[in-house]
């Protein structure tokens, strides 16, 4: 063993006295765990230069014992720990200061091909030693690394595909609620057009009443946009105060944009038990409320008359349920088990992403949406809302 020469190994091994036996026992016990150890030893003197090599350094580093013995431990070091170890050894032994012994870093070694790999180095000092002594426990941490690496970047990638997604399905959820705003803006226009080419009478401030009503819809359209930003930014920042009782008032308005909800009568039970204020983002409360509406109306399309309820009730101090009610067609167990799932539409023109994007709306409000069949025909549309959230975002801040 070329261990042997070496000063930790102690020159008695070729004394003859009678302790020669048990001496060279230890020797062959202490070379044998040295050649065993799976981490790298390396014993260096208070020069720093390596006194001790063992067999799992030689592997790690490349070198054979010859080649580093007698040299400065700083050859297996790569920039920047080459030019720091001086320092760190003699303010060592100048203070008794110590930024690694009995610690263990996570620091740089250079092989002999000169390339760098990451280890685990703890130091110790040999106490008893004749001379100043200290012993290096080097662990390549590799495949650590390695898999470290590899895990934070598949965390990134999934972040990133989460976002993608998310905005994905919420583009499409703007490109739904932007069809509403733009849709109504060219119905009003037309009509001005109509009215100012009427020659029969003055129709001044039926004009202007559709052209305020052209500006509220192009006030929503950038809203829906607004709200993009907003979302893909920060949404906990976007809530608000809400009155949710004029709030539904608002949407049953906004509703009316598409006659068809005339031929209905709409029906309004409200909660008016004073309890805590919502905080929300109301456009897209809104949001959800008027897909439930028009659904509703959807499903009713060819009974004219039919009533549709909107009702509102506290479950308990502090969650409020919005329902609304229909009597059309109802589910079947097909569209029930798919009806969250992007793109599930049955209509010819529906894009499939209302009950989608309300589900996402209402969860990151820390509410629930679900439905049920409405009696004796229809379906029963709720979302639940936590009013107490407002102390949660508090909290959080
Ligand atoms: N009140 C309802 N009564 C009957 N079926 C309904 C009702 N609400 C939703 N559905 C069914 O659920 C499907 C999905 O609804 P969703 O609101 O997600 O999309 P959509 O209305 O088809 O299209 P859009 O993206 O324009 O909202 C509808 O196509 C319809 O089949
Ligand atoms: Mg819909």
């Amino acid at each position: 063993m070329e261990e042997l020469d070496m000063p930790i190994v102690n020159k008695t091994l070729n004394e003859s006295t009678h302790q020669q036996t048990p001496i060279k026992d230890a020797n062959a016990k202490l070379n044998a765990l040295l050649d065993a150890a799976v981490d790298a030893l390396i014993v260096i003197n208070g020069k720093g230069n390596i006194e001790l090599f063992n067999s799992a350094a030689q592997k790690m580093f490349l070198y054979t014992t010859q080649e580093v013995l007698g040299k400065n431990i700083k050859m297996l070091m790569p920039a920047p720990y080459r030019e720091e170890h001086d320092g760190y050894l003699s303010s060592y032994l100048a203070t008794g200061e110590t930024k690694i012994i009995g610690k263990g870093r996570n620091v740089k070694g250079k092989k002999s091909n000169g390339e760098e790999f990451p280890i685990f180095l703890s130091v110790g000092e040999v106490k008893e030693s004749s001379h100043k002594q200290f012993v290096g426990i080097i662990r390549d941490i590799s495949e650590q690394e390695k898999n470290r690496i590899e895990a934070q970047q598949s965390r990134e990638r999934l972040t990133h595909v989460s976002r993608l997604s998310s905005m994905g399905e919420l583009a499409a959820g703007i490109a739904h609620e932007m069809n509403q705003p733009l849709s109504a803006i060219s119905s009003y226009a037309q009509a001005s057009k109509r009215l100012l080419q009427s020659t029969t009478q003055d129709n001044t401030l039926k004009v202007v009443t559709a052209l305020d009503k052209i500006c509220d819809q192009a006030i929503r359209a950038s809203d829906v946009i607004d709200r993009l930003r907003t979302f893909v930014k920060k949404r906990v920042a976007q809530r608000e105060s809400v009155d949710l009782n004029s709030l539904i008032l608002e949407t049953v308005n906004l509703a009316k944009v598409d006659t068809r909800i005339l031929d209905h009568e709409v029906i309004l039970e409200l909660s008016l038990d004073k309890k805590p204020n919502l905080s929300a983002d109301p456009v897209q409360i809104q949001q959800v409320l008027l897909n439930m509406i028009r659904n509703g109306i959807d499903a009713m399309e060819h009974l004219k008359g039919a009533p549709l309820r909107i009702y509102s009730q506290w479950l308990s101090d502090d969650i409020i349920e919005v329902s609304v009610i229909d009597s059309g067609h109802g589910l079947d167990e097909e569209s029930s088990n798919n009806i969250f799932n992007p793109f599930f539409t049955t209509k010819e023109s529906g894009m499939g992403m209302g009950l989608p994007v309300s589900q996402t709306i209402i969860h990151a409000h820390g509410g629930r949406i679900y439905f049920a069949p409405s009696q004796p025909s229809g379906c029963v549309f709720s979302f639940s809302l936590p009013a107490n959230i407002i102390n949660q975002l508090e909290i959080e801040k």
